[in-house]
């Protein structure tokens, strides 16, 4: 099999915003106790962060990480996590039917991101609680005045304000599991006059309004449009949601998720500027797709998980090699679509469907996904290119003409590189590479994600299972692969 790949160096799709390489820490799980946070590990800091665990999220890049939910927000008061440690309440979480313990709060976290070299995207409680508590958690993390909560924070040991820039206002208050679930107009004015408060306390910083919790919800479109229309002048951008999975195992059709999630990025695009025009706003509303990954493995096994234990083992999605092919081809779709998609979040990041994993007490490592998230986080960073490819195409029960070939060029303007991103979605035949658009760069390097078993997981024993490695024959996509080819100024 061929593909015919035009990149067109003049014809720039959009620079790529480094906040489209997101992540998402929740407190679900063992994502912060026993993930990021656990004192009594070997390896644990001053601040019982484990440093095998922050080594492996350096590594990735992550410019932004959501927190501290997820569902588990809409029942949170932030006032838990701060002050003296021993006396911070333990409380039922009712989102994921745990216990909190309140050991980390925003203090810690904050801490934890400088350490970890990224940002914090910070999402309020919109369920159970309102405006005024928002307003004070931006004045907490974000002012320096002599008042209540400023000080507070000065007193907590935080002289210096945290400086949060992204702000989400709310998580998926269009699903009736959320604690607080809102009908759009409900959510629609308190989403404004939430943000209308957060932005008259800090106005340097940029909102999120809470989207569809996904394409099939059956309010999609009149829940963005009514929330566009009352909260368009108040808020920067609007949140998509979306997971996929393999529950029928037909790992064609699989493979063409991402089109899924191009459709879905389309019409919420759509929407936002019908409400522009209806306006006659400037403005344009950007996309933040703060949850994407493919979350399935796990939910039978979390359906035996006993209630009110801390940190119960929920979520531990175990990725497999056509799972880190999905997630190549939906980092393509984020990037074909960086001129709206300007934030998107991994969900998650430590061992809730994450791409790095430990044992609580033992060892860490990464999954299978963790490596095409690498090499965008690392390379697909520049402006990305209209990729033109011809190629043939399949027809699944629910898709027709899916190109076996899904692929995106970024031209990286700092070192005078050109990264192709390219997924193989041909179980049986490889597939030769015609690259034509550039004559002025050559190859580097090629570098191939696959396996003989499209079942194959990395594990503590074996950690190594699926690595990537030199392609064998350069400008041959493998059959079932993640490719990344590197081209350098002749
Ligand atoms: O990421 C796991 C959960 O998925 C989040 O808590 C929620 O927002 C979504 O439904």
């Amino acid at each position: 099999m061929k593909a015919k790949i035009a990149i067109n160096l003049t014809n720039i799709i959009d620079r790529v915003d480094p906040r489209l390489f997101g992540s998402f820490i929740e407190h679900l799980g063992r994502a912060v106790y026993g993930g990021i946070y656990e004192p009594d590990h070997k390896t644990s800091d001053d601040m019982g962060f484990r440093q095998d665990v922050l080594e492996l999220v350096k590594q990735l890049n992550v410019s932004v990480v959501r927190y501290p939910g997820g569902n588990f927000v809409s029942g949170y008061n932030w006032e838990d996590g701060i002050g003296d440690r021993s006396r911070r309440p333990r409380k039922l979480e009712l989102a994921w039917n745990s216990i909190e313990t309140n050991e980390i709060g925003i203090d810690e976290f904050q801490e934890w991101a400088k350490r970890a070299d990224t940002e914090v995207m910070m999402t309020v409680n919109l369920g159970t609680r309102g405006a005024d508590e928002a307003r004070n958690l931006v004045e907490y993390c974000n002012l320096k005045t002599d008042t209540y909560y400023a000080n507070l924070r000065k007193q907590n040991g935080f002289e210096e304000p945290f400086n949060i820039k992204l702000w989400c206002l709310g998580n998926e208050m269009d699903g009736d599991w959320q604690i607080g679930y809102k009908k759009p107009l409900e959510y629609a004015r308190l989403a404004c006059e939430t943000a209308k408060l957060m932005k008259l306390t800090d106005p340097t910083i940029e909102l999120v309004a809470c989207g569809s919790s996904g394409p099939l919800m059956p309010t999609f479109g009149e829940w963005e449009r009514t929330v566009l229309r009352e909260c368009y002048d108040h808020v920067d951008y609007i949140s998509l949601h979306s997971y996929y999975g393999n529950p029928n195992q037909n790992t064609s059709e699989y493979l063409a998720a991402s089109i899924d999630m191009d459709n879905f990025i389309k019409d919420t695009v759509q929407i936002c500027d019908e409400i522009k025009a209806e306006k006659g706003s400037e403005k344009n509303i950007m996309l933040s797709f703060d949850e994407w990954n493919i979350w399935f493995h796990s939910k039978e096994q979390d359906k035996q998980i006993d209630r009110w234990q801390i940190a119960p083992p929920l979520l531990e999605d175990i990725y497999n090699v056509e799972d880190a092919l999905v997630v190549g081809t939906l980092l393509i779709t984020l990037l074909k679509n960086c001129d709206r998609v300007k934030v998107a979040c991994l969900a998650q990041l430590v061992n809730v469907i994450a791409p790095i994993m430990t044992e609580t007490g033992g060892r860490a490592w990464v999954q299978t996904i963790f490596y095409p998230f690498l090499h965008c986080s690392l390379r697909g960073r520049g402006l990305a290119l209209q990729t033109q490819c011809d190629c043939d195409t399949y027809d699944t029960p629910t898709k027709s003409d899916v190109p076996y070939v899904e692929s995106i060029a970024v031209y990286n303007d700092q070192d005078d590189t050109i990264t192709l991103f390219a997924v193989n979605r041909s179980l049986e035949n490889e597939c030769k590479l015609e690259l034509s658009g550039f004559d002025s760069h050559s190859m580097l390097s090629h570098t191939v994600l696959t396996g003989n078993d499209l079942k194959l997981c990395n594990t503590a024993d074996a950690p190594n299972a699926v690595i990537p490695y030199n392609a064998d024959t350069p400008m041959i996509l493998p059959p079932h692969s993640w490719n990344m080819l590197i081209f350098s100024k002749s």
